[in-house]
Protein backbone atom coordinates (compact mmCIF):
# COMPACT_ATOMS: atom_id res chain seq x y z
CA UNK A 1 0.00 0.00 0.00
CA UNK A 2 1.56 3.46 -0.76
CA UNK A 3 1.82 6.06 2.16
CA UNK A 4 0.27 9.35 1.82
CA UNK A 5 2.10 10.62 4.99
CA UNK A 6 5.81 9.48 5.87
CA UNK A 7 7.05 9.88 9.39
CA UNK A 8 10.35 10.43 9.47
CA UNK A 9 12.27 8.68 12.59
CA UNK A 10 14.72 10.52 15.11
CA UNK A 11 14.43 7.41 17.64
CA UNK A 12 11.57 8.46 20.08
CA UNK A 13 9.94 6.06 21.78
CA UNK A 14 6.73 7.45 21.06
CA UNK A 15 7.42 7.59 17.01
CA UNK A 16 5.05 4.00 16.90
CA UNK A 17 2.57 5.96 18.85
CA UNK A 18 2.13 8.45 15.91
CA UNK A 19 1.94 5.97 13.31
CA UNK A 20 -0.76 4.42 15.29
CA UNK A 21 -2.34 7.99 16.40
CA UNK A 22 -2.56 8.90 12.27
CA UNK A 23 -3.81 4.82 11.29
CA UNK A 24 -6.43 5.54 13.52
CA UNK A 25 -7.42 8.50 11.76
CA UNK A 26 -8.32 6.56 8.49
CA UNK A 27 -4.88 7.53 6.90
CA UNK A 28 -2.34 5.05 5.95
CA UNK A 29 1.40 6.27 7.00
CA UNK A 30 4.56 4.48 7.17
CA UNK A 31 7.88 4.86 9.89
CA UNK A 32 11.32 5.66 7.95
CA UNK A 33 14.70 6.62 9.25
CA UNK A 34 15.18 9.86 9.90
CA UNK A 35 18.57 10.35 7.82
CA UNK A 36 16.64 8.87 4.57
CA UNK A 37 18.18 10.18 1.23
CA UNK A 38 16.54 12.43 -1.07
CA UNK A 39 16.33 9.32 -3.38
CA UNK A 40 15.34 6.92 -1.03
CA UNK A 41 12.11 9.17 -0.11
CA UNK A 42 11.39 10.07 -3.14
CA UNK A 43 10.72 6.46 -4.08
CA UNK A 44 7.53 6.81 -1.35
CA UNK A 45 5.98 10.22 -3.09
CA UNK A 46 4.24 11.07 0.00
CA UNK A 47 2.23 14.14 0.29
CA UNK A 48 3.10 15.10 3.84
CA UNK A 49 5.38 14.36 6.13
CA UNK A 50 6.17 14.33 10.03
CA UNK A 51 9.39 14.57 11.66
CA UNK A 52 9.22 12.55 15.63
CA UNK A 53 10.96 13.60 18.83
CA UNK A 54 14.25 12.00 19.47
CA UNK A 55 17.10 12.16 22.47
CA UNK A 56 19.74 13.90 20.23
CA UNK A 57 20.43 17.60 20.37
CA UNK A 58 20.28 19.51 17.45
CA UNK A 59 23.30 21.29 18.25
CA UNK A 60 25.19 18.08 18.57
CA UNK A 61 27.68 16.77 16.25
CA UNK A 62 26.89 13.41 14.39
CA UNK A 63 23.20 14.38 15.78
CA UNK A 64 20.76 12.84 12.97
CA UNK A 65 19.62 15.39 10.49
CA UNK A 66 16.86 15.68 7.48
CA UNK A 67 17.87 15.96 3.95
CA UNK A 68 17.61 19.62 3.03
CA UNK A 69 15.83 18.47 -0.42
CA UNK A 70 13.64 16.55 1.87
CA UNK A 71 12.55 19.77 3.32
CA UNK A 72 13.15 21.65 0.00
CA UNK A 73 10.39 19.82 -1.68
CA UNK A 74 7.61 22.09 0.18
CA UNK A 75 5.55 19.51 0.52
CA UNK A 76 3.19 20.27 4.26
CA UNK A 77 5.26 18.85 7.64
CA UNK A 78 5.03 18.93 11.51
CA UNK A 79 8.27 18.51 13.53
CA UNK A 80 7.33 17.11 16.81
CA UNK A 81 9.89 18.10 20.04
CA UNK A 82 13.35 17.10 17.89
CA UNK A 83 11.45 17.34 14.73
CA UNK A 84 10.20 21.20 15.49
CA UNK A 85 14.08 22.01 16.37
CA UNK A 86 15.36 20.52 13.13
CA UNK A 87 12.70 22.39 11.28
CA UNK A 88 14.27 25.70 13.00
CA UNK A 89 17.57 25.00 12.24
CA UNK A 90 16.23 24.34 8.37
CA UNK A 91 14.89 27.43 8.39
CA UNK A 92 17.70 29.20 9.79
CA UNK A 93 16.25 29.63 13.61
CA UNK A 94 17.79 29.23 16.60
CA UNK A 95 17.91 25.99 19.39
CA UNK A 96 19.26 26.94 22.94
CA UNK A 97 19.71 24.13 25.14
CA UNK A 98 18.91 24.05 28.90
CA UNK A 99 21.69 24.65 31.21
CA UNK A 100 22.04 24.69 35.09
CA UNK A 101 23.77 28.59 34.65
CA UNK A 102 20.57 29.57 32.87
CA UNK A 103 17.65 29.63 35.00
CA UNK A 104 15.77 31.12 31.97
CA UNK A 105 16.70 27.89 30.29
CA UNK A 106 15.11 24.81 32.12
CA UNK A 107 13.88 21.27 30.84
CA UNK A 108 10.13 20.51 30.98
CA UNK A 109 9.28 16.64 31.56
CA UNK A 110 5.68 16.06 32.23
CA UNK A 111 2.80 17.90 32.17
CA UNK A 112 2.02 21.71 31.50
CA UNK A 113 0.33 23.97 30.29
CA UNK A 114 -0.03 25.91 26.88
CA UNK A 115 -1.46 29.01 26.31
CA UNK A 116 -2.81 29.92 22.46
CA UNK A 117 -1.72 32.84 20.93
CA UNK A 118 -3.53 31.91 17.63
CA UNK A 119 -6.29 29.07 16.82
CA UNK A 120 -4.55 28.29 13.34
CA UNK A 121 -3.36 25.17 11.46
CA UNK A 122 -3.21 22.37 13.60
CA UNK A 123 -4.72 24.27 16.20
CA UNK A 124 -7.85 25.28 14.62
CA UNK A 125 -10.17 22.83 16.08
CA UNK A 126 -9.48 24.03 19.76
CA UNK A 127 -11.52 26.34 21.37
CA UNK A 128 -10.07 26.80 24.75
CA UNK A 129 -7.17 29.62 24.76
CA UNK A 130 -5.21 26.96 27.49
CA UNK A 131 -4.37 23.01 26.99
CA UNK A 132 -2.66 20.45 28.67
CA UNK A 133 0.07 18.62 27.08
CA UNK A 134 2.93 16.31 27.25
CA UNK A 135 6.49 18.00 27.43
CA UNK A 136 9.66 15.95 26.95
CA UNK A 137 12.42 17.96 26.31
CA UNK A 138 15.57 19.79 27.25
CA UNK A 139 16.37 21.90 23.91
CA UNK A 140 13.86 24.62 22.52
CA UNK A 141 13.55 26.98 20.31
CA UNK A 142 14.82 30.27 21.12
CA UNK A 143 14.62 32.23 17.89
CA UNK A 144 11.86 32.08 15.55
CA UNK A 145 13.11 31.11 11.75
CA UNK A 146 12.44 33.80 9.77
CA UNK A 147 8.70 34.05 7.98
CA UNK A 148 7.58 31.78 11.30
CA UNK A 149 5.14 32.94 14.25
CA UNK A 150 4.94 31.64 17.34
CA UNK A 151 1.73 29.72 17.72
CA UNK A 152 1.76 28.36 21.82
CA UNK A 153 3.86 28.91 24.95
CA UNK A 154 4.38 27.20 27.83
CA UNK A 155 5.94 28.21 31.28
CA UNK A 156 9.28 26.41 29.98
CA UNK A 157 8.83 27.17 26.03
CA UNK A 158 8.01 30.95 24.77
CA UNK A 159 7.76 29.26 21.46
CA UNK A 160 6.06 26.00 22.14
CA UNK A 161 4.58 25.85 18.91
CA UNK A 162 4.82 27.74 15.51
CA UNK A 163 4.25 27.90 12.17
CA UNK A 164 4.60 29.11 8.41
CA UNK A 165 1.01 28.78 7.37
CA UNK A 166 2.00 29.83 3.50
CA UNK A 167 4.60 26.53 3.60
CA UNK A 168 2.37 24.86 5.93
CA UNK A 169 5.09 23.97 8.40
CA UNK A 170 3.84 23.72 11.59
CA UNK A 171 5.94 22.71 14.95
CA UNK A 172 5.53 21.42 18.34
CA UNK A 173 7.38 20.93 21.18
CA UNK A 174 5.55 18.81 22.98
CA UNK A 175 4.02 15.31 21.98
CA UNK A 176 0.66 15.39 20.59
CA UNK A 177 0.44 11.41 20.19
CA UNK A 178 0.55 10.68 23.79
CA UNK A 179 -2.67 10.20 25.97
CA UNK A 180 -1.30 12.77 28.23
CA UNK A 181 -1.99 15.48 25.45
CA UNK A 182 -5.42 14.49 25.96
CA UNK A 183 -6.85 16.83 22.56
CA UNK A 184 -3.39 15.36 21.06
CA UNK A 185 -6.01 13.32 18.90
CA UNK A 186 -7.43 16.66 17.36
CA UNK A 187 -4.03 18.35 16.47
CA UNK A 188 -2.64 15.54 14.75
CA UNK A 189 -6.58 15.50 12.84
CA UNK A 190 -6.12 19.09 11.97
CA UNK A 191 -2.42 18.68 10.40
CA UNK A 192 -3.24 15.52 8.48
CA UNK A 193 -7.32 16.82 7.68
CA UNK A 194 -6.92 20.25 7.76
CA UNK A 195 -3.61 21.06 6.64
CA UNK A 196 -2.68 18.49 4.56
CA UNK A 197 -6.12 17.85 2.98
CA UNK A 198 -5.08 14.25 2.99
CA UNK A 199 -8.05 11.15 2.40
CA UNK A 200 -8.78 8.82 4.10
CA UNK A 201 -7.64 5.57 2.46
CA UNK A 202 -7.10 3.49 5.93
CA UNK A 203 -9.65 0.50 7.31
CA UNK A 204 -9.78 -2.55 8.03
CA UNK A 205 -11.93 -3.58 5.04
CA UNK A 206 -10.10 -2.33 2.43
CA UNK A 207 -6.61 -3.55 3.64
CA UNK A 208 -8.19 -6.96 3.22
CA UNK A 209 -9.53 -6.42 -0.18
CA UNK A 210 -6.20 -5.05 -1.51
CA UNK A 211 -3.96 -7.96 0.41
CA UNK A 212 -6.12 -10.97 -0.89
CA UNK A 213 -6.01 -9.48 -4.18
CA UNK A 214 -1.91 -8.65 -3.96
CA UNK A 215 -1.81 -12.12 -3.21
CA UNK A 216 -4.15 -13.90 -5.76
CA UNK A 217 -1.55 -12.19 -8.56
CA UNK A 218 1.69 -13.09 -6.41
CA UNK A 219 0.70 -16.87 -6.50
CA UNK A 220 -1.05 -17.86 -9.28
CA UNK A 221 -0.49 -21.09 -9.64
CA UNK A 222 1.15 -23.44 -7.27
CA UNK A 223 1.48 -24.31 -3.48
CA UNK A 224 2.08 -22.48 -0.54
CA UNK A 225 3.33 -23.26 3.49
CA UNK A 226 2.24 -21.74 6.85
CA UNK A 227 3.60 -22.42 10.08
CA UNK A 228 0.51 -22.08 12.58
CA UNK A 229 1.79 -21.11 16.10
CA UNK A 230 -1.66 -21.02 17.78
CA UNK A 231 -1.29 -17.37 17.87
CA UNK A 232 -3.18 -14.46 16.90
CA UNK A 233 -0.68 -13.52 14.01
CA UNK A 234 0.00 -16.85 11.95
CA UNK A 235 -3.74 -17.11 12.32
CA UNK A 236 -4.80 -14.08 10.85
CA UNK A 237 -1.80 -13.97 8.45
CA UNK A 238 -3.06 -17.86 7.21
CA UNK A 239 -7.26 -16.80 6.83
CA UNK A 240 -5.69 -13.91 4.85
CA UNK A 241 -3.90 -16.01 2.40
CA UNK A 242 -6.47 -18.92 2.43
CA UNK A 243 -8.71 -15.95 0.94
CA UNK A 244 -6.94 -15.46 -1.83
CA UNK A 245 -5.65 -19.04 -2.56
CA UNK A 246 -8.27 -21.53 -0.94
CA UNK A 247 -6.75 -25.29 -0.34
CA UNK A 248 -3.46 -23.92 -2.41
CA UNK A 249 -2.32 -22.76 0.92
CA UNK A 250 -0.97 -25.82 3.47
CA UNK A 251 -1.13 -24.51 7.20
CA UNK A 252 1.13 -26.72 9.17
CA UNK A 253 0.42 -26.91 13.35
CA UNK A 254 3.26 -28.62 14.99
CA UNK A 255 2.18 -30.43 18.09
CA UNK A 256 5.77 -30.07 20.50
CA UNK A 257 4.27 -31.51 23.46
CA UNK A 258 4.44 -28.56 25.29
CA UNK A 259 1.76 -27.04 24.73
CA UNK A 260 -1.02 -26.74 27.65
CA UNK A 261 -4.05 -28.58 28.63
CA UNK A 262 -6.78 -29.17 25.71
CA UNK A 263 -4.56 -26.51 23.44
CA UNK A 264 -3.70 -28.95 20.73
CA UNK A 265 -7.68 -30.39 20.25
CA UNK A 266 -8.79 -26.75 20.66
CA UNK A 267 -6.86 -25.16 17.55
CA UNK A 268 -6.73 -27.92 15.71
CA UNK A 269 -10.75 -27.03 15.95
CA UNK A 270 -10.13 -23.51 15.73
CA UNK A 271 -8.51 -23.58 12.15
CA UNK A 272 -10.80 -26.47 10.75
CA UNK A 273 -13.80 -24.23 11.69
CA UNK A 274 -12.15 -21.11 9.99
CA UNK A 275 -11.34 -23.33 6.82
CA UNK A 276 -7.90 -23.58 6.78
CA UNK A 277 -5.98 -26.77 4.79
CA UNK A 278 -4.56 -27.91 8.29
CA UNK A 279 -1.63 -30.47 8.32
CA UNK A 280 -1.67 -31.47 11.94
CA UNK A 281 2.01 -33.00 12.93
CA UNK A 282 2.31 -34.69 16.38
CA UNK A 283 6.07 -34.38 17.45
CA UNK A 284 5.74 -34.51 21.09
CA UNK A 285 7.69 -37.79 21.22
CA UNK A 286 10.50 -36.31 18.83
CA UNK A 287 10.72 -32.80 20.53
CA UNK A 288 10.87 -34.33 24.04
CA UNK A 289 13.70 -37.04 23.19
CA UNK A 290 15.83 -34.23 22.00
CA UNK A 291 14.61 -31.68 25.30
CA UNK A 292 16.01 -34.81 27.53
CA UNK A 293 18.07 -33.89 30.17
CA UNK A 294 18.61 -30.30 29.31
CA UNK A 295 17.94 -27.91 32.14
CA UNK A 296 19.71 -24.57 30.55
CA UNK A 297 17.21 -21.69 28.86
CA UNK A 298 18.73 -21.12 26.59
CA UNK A 299 19.86 -24.66 25.31
CA UNK A 300 16.03 -25.29 25.16
CA UNK A 301 15.00 -22.56 22.81
CA UNK A 302 17.50 -23.42 20.63
CA UNK A 303 16.80 -27.37 20.41
CA UNK A 304 12.72 -26.64 20.77
CA UNK A 305 13.57 -24.15 17.28
CA UNK A 306 15.75 -26.30 15.25
CA UNK A 307 13.54 -29.43 16.21
CA UNK A 308 10.69 -26.94 14.62
CA UNK A 309 12.69 -26.37 11.29
CA UNK A 310 13.40 -30.12 11.20
CA UNK A 311 9.88 -30.76 11.37
CA UNK A 312 8.32 -28.25 9.47
CA UNK A 313 10.78 -29.23 6.85
CA UNK A 314 10.24 -33.00 6.99
CA UNK A 315 5.72 -32.27 6.56
CA UNK A 316 6.33 -29.05 3.91
CA UNK A 317 8.80 -32.06 1.55
CA UNK A 318 5.10 -33.81 1.63
CA UNK A 319 3.52 -30.88 -0.42
CA UNK A 320 4.90 -30.47 -4.43
CA UNK A 321 5.59 -27.63 -5.80
CA UNK A 322 5.60 -25.08 -3.05
CA UNK A 323 7.74 -21.75 -3.64
CA UNK A 324 6.25 -19.42 -0.62
CA UNK A 325 6.36 -19.06 3.08
CA UNK A 326 3.64 -17.62 5.32
CA UNK A 327 4.60 -15.44 8.15
CA UNK A 328 2.90 -13.24 10.82
CA UNK A 329 5.63 -10.63 10.65
CA UNK A 330 4.35 -7.33 12.11
CA UNK A 331 5.10 -3.51 11.82
CA UNK A 332 7.24 -3.24 14.87
CA UNK A 333 10.04 -5.93 13.74
CA UNK A 334 10.22 -4.72 10.34
CA UNK A 335 10.71 -0.71 11.60
CA UNK A 336 13.40 -2.11 14.42
CA UNK A 337 15.37 -4.05 11.35
CA UNK A 338 15.45 -0.39 9.59
CA UNK A 339 15.59 2.06 12.21
CA UNK A 340 18.85 3.67 12.41
CA UNK A 341 18.64 4.81 15.77
CA UNK A 342 17.19 2.39 18.49
CA UNK A 343 18.92 -0.56 19.45
CA UNK A 344 17.95 -3.50 21.37
CA UNK A 345 19.69 -5.40 22.90
CA UNK A 346 18.86 -9.20 23.35
CA UNK A 347 17.76 -10.53 26.45
CA UNK A 348 16.68 -13.84 25.48
CA UNK A 349 16.74 -15.17 22.09
CA UNK A 350 12.93 -15.89 20.60
CA UNK A 351 12.69 -18.85 19.08
CA UNK A 352 10.58 -18.31 15.82
CA UNK A 353 10.44 -19.59 12.54
CA UNK A 354 13.30 -17.40 10.87
CA UNK A 355 15.96 -20.48 9.69
CA UNK A 356 13.05 -21.72 7.57
CA UNK A 357 13.13 -19.37 4.88
CA UNK A 358 17.40 -19.60 4.12
CA UNK A 359 16.90 -23.60 4.27
CA UNK A 360 14.42 -23.99 2.06
CA UNK A 361 14.76 -21.09 -0.53
CA UNK A 362 11.17 -20.00 -0.32
CA UNK A 363 10.05 -16.73 -1.13
CA UNK A 364 8.23 -15.05 2.09
CA UNK A 365 4.68 -13.64 2.44
CA UNK A 366 4.25 -11.43 4.90
CA UNK A 367 0.77 -10.15 4.77
CA UNK A 368 0.37 -8.15 8.17
CA UNK A 369 3.84 -6.51 8.00
CA UNK A 370 2.82 -3.38 7.61
CA UNK A 371 0.27 -3.89 10.76
CA UNK A 372 0.40 -3.52 14.45
CA UNK A 373 -1.16 -5.82 16.78
CA UNK A 374 -4.39 -3.68 17.35
CA UNK A 375 -5.15 -3.73 13.88
CA UNK A 376 -4.03 -7.01 13.19
CA UNK A 377 -6.76 -8.29 16.20
CA UNK A 378 -9.54 -5.69 13.87
CA UNK A 379 -8.27 -7.42 10.64
CA UNK A 380 -8.84 -10.80 12.21
CA UNK A 381 -12.37 -9.96 13.58
CA UNK A 382 -13.54 -8.07 10.31
CA UNK A 383 -12.72 -11.89 8.52
CA UNK A 384 -15.26 -13.33 10.93
CA UNK A 385 -12.26 -14.96 13.53
CA UNK A 386 -14.20 -15.01 16.85
CA UNK A 387 -13.01 -12.54 20.04
CA UNK A 388 -12.42 -15.27 22.03
CA UNK A 389 -9.72 -16.43 20.12
CA UNK A 390 -8.63 -13.20 18.53
CA UNK A 391 -7.85 -11.69 22.49
CA UNK A 392 -6.32 -15.00 23.54
CA UNK A 393 -3.19 -13.51 25.86
CA UNK A 394 0.30 -14.16 23.83
CA UNK A 395 2.41 -17.60 24.59
CA UNK A 396 6.01 -17.88 23.68
CA UNK A 397 6.74 -20.35 21.19
CA UNK A 398 9.06 -22.69 23.28
CA UNK A 399 5.60 -23.23 25.06
CA UNK A 400 5.84 -24.70 28.42
CA UNK A 401 9.56 -25.26 28.59
CA UNK A 402 9.88 -21.94 29.67
CA UNK A 403 7.91 -22.40 32.47
CA UNK A 404 8.66 -25.95 33.16
CA UNK A 405 12.16 -24.86 34.97
CA UNK A 406 14.66 -27.83 35.31
CA UNK A 407 14.14 -31.20 33.15
CA UNK A 408 11.23 -31.35 31.12
CA UNK A 409 10.38 -34.97 31.97
CA UNK A 410 6.23 -36.24 31.10
CA UNK A 411 4.99 -35.96 34.36
CA UNK A 412 6.92 -33.03 35.25
CA UNK A 413 5.13 -30.94 32.25
CA UNK A 414 1.62 -32.85 32.65
CA UNK A 415 1.65 -31.25 36.36
CA UNK A 416 2.38 -27.70 35.53
CA UNK A 417 -0.65 -28.06 32.68
CA UNK A 418 -3.15 -28.93 35.25
CA UNK A 419 -1.78 -26.08 37.49
CA UNK A 420 -1.78 -23.61 34.34
CA UNK A 421 -5.36 -25.03 33.26
CA UNK A 422 -6.73 -23.81 36.69
CA UNK A 423 -5.11 -20.20 36.92
CA UNK A 424 -6.26 -19.93 32.79
CA UNK A 425 -10.09 -21.54 33.64
CA UNK A 426 -10.43 -19.01 37.16
CA UNK A 427 -8.91 -15.78 35.43
CA UNK A 428 -11.69 -16.61 32.56
CA UNK A 429 -14.07 -17.25 35.08
CA UNK A 430 -13.69 -14.12 36.65
CA UNK A 431 -13.66 -12.18 33.29
CA UNK A 432 -10.22 -10.84 33.90
CA UNK A 433 -8.87 -12.20 30.75
CA UNK A 434 -8.80 -9.08 28.45
CA UNK A 435 -7.46 -7.11 31.26
CA UNK A 436 -4.42 -9.59 32.18
CA UNK A 437 -1.73 -9.48 29.48
CA UNK A 438 -0.57 -12.83 30.40
CA UNK A 439 -1.39 -15.16 33.27
CA UNK A 440 0.24 -18.69 33.90
CA UNK A 441 1.63 -21.18 36.08
CA UNK A 442 5.38 -21.94 36.41
CA UNK A 443 6.86 -25.26 38.10
CA UNK A 444 9.90 -25.29 39.96
CA UNK A 445 12.29 -27.16 40.14
CA UNK A 446 12.36 -27.24 44.42
CA UNK A 447 11.21 -29.26 46.65
CA UNK A 448 10.00 -28.40 50.32
CA UNK A 449 8.08 -30.53 53.04
CA UNK A 450 4.21 -30.43 53.31
CA UNK A 451 1.60 -32.07 55.47
CA UNK A 452 -0.98 -33.55 53.75
CA UNK A 453 -3.79 -35.50 55.77
CA UNK A 454 -1.56 -37.15 58.30
CA UNK A 455 1.32 -37.95 56.31
CA UNK A 456 4.54 -35.27 55.23
CA UNK A 457 5.08 -34.58 51.76
CA UNK A 458 8.40 -33.23 49.88
CA UNK A 459 6.97 -32.05 46.30
CA UNK A 460 7.61 -29.25 44.22
CA UNK A 461 6.21 -26.07 43.93
CA UNK A 462 3.57 -23.79 41.75
CA UNK A 463 4.43 -20.05 41.45
CA UNK A 464 1.62 -17.90 40.08
CA UNK A 465 2.85 -15.79 37.51
CA UNK A 466 0.43 -13.03 35.95
CA UNK A 467 1.50 -9.42 34.82
CA UNK A 468 -0.27 -6.05 32.56
CA UNK A 469 1.45 -4.83 29.86
CA UNK A 470 0.97 -2.84 26.66
CA UNK A 471 3.75 -4.78 24.49
CA UNK A 472 5.84 -7.25 26.51
CA UNK A 473 8.57 -4.62 26.77
CA UNK A 474 7.54 -3.74 30.12
CA UNK A 475 5.59 -5.45 32.71
CA UNK A 476 3.67 -5.02 36.27
CA UNK A 477 2.15 -8.22 38.44
CA UNK A 478 -1.20 -7.97 38.37
CA UNK A 479 -3.09 -7.94 42.00
CA UNK A 480 -5.30 -10.59 42.17
CA UNK A 481 -8.62 -10.41 44.65
CA UNK A 482 -7.55 -12.54 48.06
CA UNK A 483 -10.01 -14.46 47.69
CA UNK A 484 -8.75 -15.39 44.17
CA UNK A 485 -5.49 -16.26 45.28
CA UNK A 486 -6.96 -18.31 47.59
CA UNK A 487 -9.22 -20.61 45.35
CA UNK A 488 -6.35 -20.50 42.68
CA UNK A 489 -3.75 -21.77 45.56
CA UNK A 490 -6.03 -24.39 47.47
CA UNK A 491 -7.10 -25.98 43.64
CA UNK A 492 -3.59 -26.25 42.95
CA UNK A 493 -2.92 -28.15 46.14
CA UNK A 494 -5.74 -30.43 45.60
CA UNK A 495 -6.02 -31.26 42.01
CA UNK A 496 -2.38 -31.45 41.07
CA UNK A 497 -0.45 -34.67 42.11
CA UNK A 498 3.04 -33.72 42.96
CA UNK A 499 2.65 -30.37 44.36
CA UNK A 500 2.30 -29.13 47.98
CA UNK A 501 3.28 -25.41 47.94
CA UNK A 502 2.48 -22.40 45.80
CA UNK A 503 3.90 -18.81 45.88
CA UNK A 504 2.93 -16.12 43.92
CA UNK A 505 5.20 -13.82 41.34
CA UNK A 506 5.33 -9.95 42.49
CA UNK A 507 8.33 -9.17 40.08
CA UNK A 508 7.64 -6.09 37.46
CA UNK A 509 9.48 -6.16 34.37
CA UNK A 510 11.88 -4.99 34.21
CA UNK A 511 13.93 -5.99 36.96
CA UNK A 512 12.35 -9.45 35.86
CA UNK A 513 11.24 -10.79 33.15
CA UNK A 514 7.41 -11.64 32.21
CA UNK A 515 8.75 -16.08 31.51
CA UNK A 516 10.99 -17.66 34.43
CA UNK A 517 13.23 -18.50 31.62
P1 LIG B 1 9.98 -11.93 28.53
O1 LIG B 1 10.00 -13.21 29.29
O2 LIG B 1 11.20 -11.74 27.67
O3 LIG B 1 8.76 -12.04 27.52
O4 LIG B 1 9.69 -10.74 29.40
C1 LIG B 1 8.23 -10.99 26.76
C2 LIG B 1 7.12 -11.55 25.88
O5 LIG B 1 7.69 -12.46 24.93
C3 LIG B 1 7.18 -13.77 25.10
N1 LIG B 1 8.32 -14.68 24.95
C4 LIG B 1 8.54 -15.41 23.84
N2 LIG B 1 7.85 -15.51 22.70
N3 LIG B 1 9.44 -17.03 21.90
C5 LIG B 1 8.30 -16.35 21.73
O6 LIG B 1 7.67 -16.49 20.68
C6 LIG B 1 10.20 -16.98 23.03
O7 LIG B 1 11.23 -17.63 23.14
C7 LIG B 1 9.71 -16.13 24.06
N4 LIG B 1 10.19 -15.80 25.28
C8 LIG B 1 9.31 -14.92 25.81
C9 LIG B 1 6.60 -13.79 26.50
O8 LIG B 1 5.58 -14.78 26.63
C10 LIG B 1 6.10 -12.38 26.65
O9 LIG B 1 4.85 -12.20 26.02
Amino acid sequence: MRSNLLILDYGSQYTQLIARSIRELGVFCEIVPGNLSFERFSTYNPKAIILSGGPASVNIEGAPKVDQKIIDLGLPTLGICYGMQLLTECFGGKVGGWSNENSDNIREFGRAELSLAEKSGVFSSITDDKLEVWMSHGDKVTELPSGFKTLASSSGSPIAAFSNEEKKIYGVQFHPEVNHTPKGKDLLSAFVFNVCNLEKDWNAGSFVKDTVQGIKEKVPTGNVVCGLSGGVDSTVAAVLVNQAIGHRLHCIFVDNGLLRKDEADEVNEMMKTLGLNLHFVDASERFLKALDGVTDPEKKRKIIGHTFIDVFEDEAKRISDVNYLVQGTLYPDVIESVSVIGQAVTIKSHHNVGGLKENMELELIEPLRELFKDEVRKIGSSMGIPDSFISRQPFPGPGLAVRCLGELKKERLEKLRVADAIVRQEVNEAGLNKEIWQSFAVLLPVQSVGVMGDGRTYEECIAIRAVTSRDGMTADWYSFPEDMLRRMSNRIVNETAGVNRVVLDISSKPPSTIEWE
